[in-house]
């Protein structure tokens, strides 16, 4: 096995527990980009693409939720979009994020937890690659839709594992309360398709629209 496979693997092996899961992503902070870009990652341009039809004005104000090391910040940034926070769990991987200069804050959050910022602080809120098994729980769209203001778009990705595990659950239960509507759906697509098999997930972008 070689060490971008053992990484993956433990973080999948962490299995929701968020000190073991924290830990492996700060080990892996420093390979993380060249292994992911090896890997031929996918999810930061699904996104951008779905922003692109959803929230075009590079001046909204965006949080990417498990910003990471900022792969996506950086594609946004690219596209214009100048106003971007990120949050993670680890210290490890917000520190590389920081030093693209492509954010405007960084801080370690939990997503499932309450969030640190006032309701319908946002225009948009993305999250690539953390809406899988053992990262962010379900429960976290609770609080991303509080912080969003009415009429903003989260643009998701989301792996059918996780979709079948809870989030669709979640999805629906807020659409039903008028929290949310569904805007838009990629097709499926393998997020990461040069990992070994069983890392290959299928994900789906959604895009909710905050009522
Ligand atoms: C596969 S990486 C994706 C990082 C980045 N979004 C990207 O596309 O490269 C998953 C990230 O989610 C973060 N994460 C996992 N669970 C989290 C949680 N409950 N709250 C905040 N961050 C979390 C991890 O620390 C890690 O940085």
């Amino acid at each position: 096995m070689t060490d971008t496979e053992a990484h993956l693997k433990d973080v999948y092996a962490a299995a929701g527990d968020a000190s073991a899961l924290t830990r492996s992503y700060d080990g892996w902070a420093g390979d993380y980009d060249s292994d992911m870009s090896r890997w031929g990652y996918r999810h930061p341009a699904m996104i951008a693409g779905l922003m692109g039809r959803h929230a075009p004005d590079p001046a909204t104000v965006v949080l990417d939720a498990g910003c990471g090391t900022g792969v996506l910040g950086e594609t946004l940034s690219v596209l214009g979009y100048d106003r971007i926070d990120g949050i993670d769990l680890s210290e490890g991987m917000l520190e590389i994020a920081g030093s693209k200069g492509c954010y405007r804050a960084l801080k370690q959050q939990m997503l499932g937890a309450e969030l640190e910022f006032a309701t319908a602080s946002y225009g948009a809120i993305v999250s690539s690659g953390v809406m899988t098994p053992g990262h962010a729980p379900a429960s976290c769209l609770d609080e991303l839709s509080r912080i969003l203001r009415p009429g903003g778009h989260m643009v998701l990705t989301i792996t059918e594992a996780a979709h079948e595990e809870g989030y669709g659950a979640a999805i629906a239960r807020l659409i039903t309360a008028g929290v949310l509507s569904a805007a838009d759906e990629s097709r499926k697509y393998v997020g990461l398709p040069g990992a070994p098999a069983a890392e290959r997930l299928l994900a789906r972008v959604h895009v909710l629209r905050r009522v």
